[in-house]
Parts: C-alpha cells; structure tokens; sequence
C-alpha cells in the first residue's frame, strides 16, 4: 500500500500521532502535501533549519526554530470540523528531551478533541518508551518497478530515449533498490551519456551508491562455476533451484543455501561465481561491518539492508563467514546490550518471512560459533559440506591452475592427500612465479588439514549425516577409516 492510501486511513481513523519512516523526505512531503490539497486538510510543516511554515504564512511571520514551539503551534491550525496535520522532519534529533516527549504527549492526547495530527518524517525509528504505545509507524517505502518505470518515462520524454521490452527490464532490473531520486540520477546520467538509459549507467551508480551507504556492496566478479573444480553437486543444486523462472507460487522460491567447509574448500569462490552463473547481481552483505557500525544504529541499518536487498530481486545475497559476525549473539547480552541478539533475530525473521526472490548464500568455516537456530533446516535449502576434494575433483583443480598458470604439465605432482583447492591452486602459483618445479612450491604449503586436522575432524563428524555433499548427490557421510586415495593425474591433451 502506498504511504498516501496508509495516511489517510490513519488519519481518518483519528491516529494523532505517526512516525513515518523515509529516506526520501521531499518526496513524502510531496505525497503529504498533495493528500492535504485534495482532502482539504491544513498542513504545516517543520524543520531546525527553515523553521515553522504554516499555509498562507510567510516564514517571518512565523519563523518559529524552537521545537517546543513548532508542536503547540500546531493548535493555531485547528479548525471546527477540519483536520490538520503538522510534520516535523528529523525530529527523532530532539525526542531526548524530557520537555519535548512531554510536549508530544500531551499534543497527541490532545489532537484527538480537535483533530490535529502529529507526523514525524524521519529516516530512522527511535521512539521513546513514553510515547511507543501513541504512535504509529509508517514504512515509505522504496519505490517499486511501476513508480520507477513512471520515473523513467518522465525523464526520457524523446523518441527512442527509453528502450522496451526486454531491455526496459533489465534498466529496471538495475534499478530496483533505488531511492526515487537515485533512479532519477541515474536515468538522467544515462541520458546525458548516452543519450538513451541504459542498464550499464544505471548499475554504474547503483554500485557506488550500495558502497556509499556503507550496507551493501554489489559483487561484479568474472568467473563462474568453470572456475572451480568439482562441487558437481552443489553447482548442479544451486543451478536447478535458481533456474525454475516463472515461479508463480511465493512459497516455493529458492531460499539460499548454507556452504560449510574447511578453509580453502572454495567456498567464498563458490558463492562469488554463482551470481555470473545464474546471471544474477550478487550483493554482498557485510554483518561485520554492520554491526561495527554506530550501535543504536544496527538494527535500523540491517532492516534497510534487507530491504534494499527485497527491492533487488531476483538477486543473489551473499554472507561470507557467518560465523564470526553472529558468534556474539548468544552472550551478546553480557557484552553488547543485547544489539547482536536483536539483529540477528531481523536476521532471522527476515529470512522466514521473505516473499521476493533473494537467494541468500552463507559461508561458515565453524558450526560451533553457529548459533544453532540459524541453520536450522526451513531456513535454507540445503545446508553443504565442502569437504577437501577427492582424487577426482584435486585432479580437475590440477589442470585447471596448470593450465591458468601455464605451468609444464609433464612433471610430477607433488603429495597431496590433504590438500584443498586453495592449497592446489597456490602451489601452482608459487611454482610460475618462482619459477620452480612443483615439487619444489609444494614444499612451501602447509595444509590447513594438518595444520588444523583437529578441527576439520570435528567438522567432518558433525557435518556427517546432517549436510548436503558438494561432491556426490546426497547426504554426506564421513568415513573414518576411508582408504587413503591413491592419486594419480593423467595427462590434459589440451595442455602441451
Ligand atoms: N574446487 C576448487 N576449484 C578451483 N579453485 C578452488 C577450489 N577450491 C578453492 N579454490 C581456490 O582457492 C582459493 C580459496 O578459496 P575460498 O573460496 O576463499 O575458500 P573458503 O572460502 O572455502 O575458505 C580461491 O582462490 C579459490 O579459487
Ligand atoms: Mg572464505
């Protein structure tokens, strides 16, 4: 529902008080002020900077930059029968003040005998204790695909600025997640460019604005599922769930899948190329970052996060190394207040109750940090063990860096029961850029499995019977006593 269509029920329904939520001012005030018009509501509104503006009035006239006076000025607008509306733009500034919380209080008591209405605009919701159970809050929200297609055509007004079809669905596409005026910068950029919009500009922007609000990064990554060896299974997964388009049915969209491994398994390489793969924009979700970030702010900034991220679908949502950014929420009250906990519960009901087509894809070197009700299974589609790779899928990750790094493939390979892809892969990079024979470079990796064999084990036992195999169809099953498999890489033809 629009913010219009949710005000004036409110507002018809006599609520004296609303909060309404935007990070885009200019336009609600623009949606507020047309409502006024043609209801034939007074409007007034008020800011630290301009002060107090009241219809008909000039600013001098009244010019009031006191907060406490802008809330009683509001009984000045009363009429007999009529409604009116006050809004007071980023006043979640001033609510620390005892006086003002009581000054609120008593206007939205008040505004139920002579129908004033207090609204808040502000980009953020901080109400306080005293008045949470008088006010309302409102979501403006993002605009959707029609409003940005109105956007669009408003500002490509010649012949053949704005393409159809397919290609105005990709600009789309590009658009989502955008601010109404974001979109408009973008669209006219593109014009001034380009001369027509395009989808190019658009994702130009929209990536430096994701970076710039410090939320969400886009990941525009080269590779695909051809750069990694192995993972059949996983990769075979991913595909067929991300590749059903036209579902129709919300309830059976792929939700995400939840990648647990060893080290160097090729996780994080995993999740980067699956965008490419199935053509989706990878936003990249720093939880670390977030949470980093000023702490009354967290929970505000995660909700925007996963907001943006639903106005992005279809997209593909990417967590790397869950497990240190959630590892605090169990005893986040002793340490944090609590603000790890109430994030994380976000976390956790947005990944319930989401309706669009945002696949999530988690990263997690340890369970046991985990907190358990993330992983719990209607939560993803699949929990998967990247174990280290077998004989078959090491030799595939052989050829694939020996040819990457042209490295001379007739020579012998060094041991590498242990090894991970990444162990592979730097060995093969240590051997071009010393420029030394294989065995020589192998004697300078040391793998995480010896290295860490303790855990891995640990990983391996829990991960056995209750995750998805990367490598074979199925449930993963650790072998304890699993004959050591003889390795033995024949010769790429294709490689010379
Ligand atoms: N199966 C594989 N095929 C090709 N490269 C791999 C494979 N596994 C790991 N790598 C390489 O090893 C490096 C580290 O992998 P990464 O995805 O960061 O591991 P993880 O996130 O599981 O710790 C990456 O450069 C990746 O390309
Ligand atoms: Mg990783």
């Amino acid at each position: 529902m629009s913010l219009r269509n949710r005000l004036t029920e409110y507002v018809k329904a006599c609520f004296t008080g609303l909060w309404i939520e935007s990070q885009e001012h200019q336009d609600a005030l623009t949606e507020i002020a047309q409502l006024c018009h043609d209801e034939q509501w007074q409007l007034a509104t008020w800011d630290i900077e301009s002060g107090l503006s009241l219809p008909g009035v000039t600013e001098a006239d009244v010019g009031s930059h006191d907060p406490l006076a802008a809330i009683r000025a509001i009984n000045t607008l009363a009429t007999p029968n009529g409604t009116a509306i006050l809004v007071l733009q980023n006043f979640h500034r001033f609510t620390q003040s005892a006086e003002i919380v009581q000054a609120l209080y008593r206007q939205i008591v008040a505004g139920k005998q002579n129908r004033t209405i207090v609204v808040i605009l502000s980009p953020v919701v901080q109400i306080p204790t005293e008045l949470e159970k008088m006010i309302v809050v409102i979501e403006h929200h993002l605009p959707d695909r029609d409003q940005l297609e109105e956007i669009a055509r408003g500002i490509a007004t010649e012949e053949g600025e704005l393409p159809e079809g397919a290609e105005l669905d990709t600009i789309l596409d590009a658009a989502a997640g955008l601010t109404r005026m974001e979109a408009e910068n973008a669209f006219s950029l593109s014009l001034v460019r380009q001369e027509r919009i395009s989808a190019e500009a658009v994702w130009e922007l929209k990536s430096q604005m994701l970076k710039k609000s410090g939320l969400l990064s886009l990941y525009r990554g080269s590779e695909d599922f051809s750069s990694l060896g192995g993972l059949s299974s996983l990769k075979a997964f991913c595909k067929r769930s991300l590749s059903q388009s036209g579902r129709t049915n919300p309830n059976s969209l792929p939700r995400g899948t939840l990648l647990l491994g060893v080290p160097g398994t090729g996780k994080s390489a995993f999740a980067k190329a699956l965008g490419r793969e199935t053509q989706r924009p990878t936003l990249v979700l720093d939880i670390g970052a977030l949470m980093g970030s000023l702490v009354g702010q967290t929970e505000h900034n995660i909700r925007q996060a996963l907001r943006i991220a639903d106005a992005m679908a279809p997209c593909i949502l990417f967590c790397d190394e869950v497990e240190k950014a959630l590892s605090g929420a169990a005893s986040s009250s002793q340490t944090d207040s609590g603000v790890s906990a109430r994030m994380f519960g976000t976390l956790l009901s947005w990944m319930n109750d989401h309706r669009s087509d945002v696949y999530l894809i988690a990263t997690c070197n340890d369970i046991s940090k985990l907190p358990p009700e993330f992983s719990r299974a209607e939560r993803f589609d699949a929990v998967v063990f990247l174990d280290l790779p077998g004989s078959a899928e090491k030799q595939a990750i052989w050829e694939m860096y020996l040819k990457l790094f042209e490295i001379d493939a007739d020579q012998p390979l060094p041991e590498d029961e242990n090894w991970t892809g990444a162990e592979v892969k730097a060995c093969c990079r240590l051997s071009a850029l010393l420029d030394v024979p294989l065995l020589q470079a192998a004697q300078n990796v040391v793998p995480v499995a010896v290295t860490a064999a303790e855990s891995v084990e640990r990983l391996r036992s829990w991960a056995s019977g209750r995750c998805l195999s990367a490598n074979q169809p199925g449930i993963y099953h650790h072998n304890i006593d699993s004959p050591k498999s003889r390795r033995r890489v024949s010769r790429d033809p294709s490689i010379n």
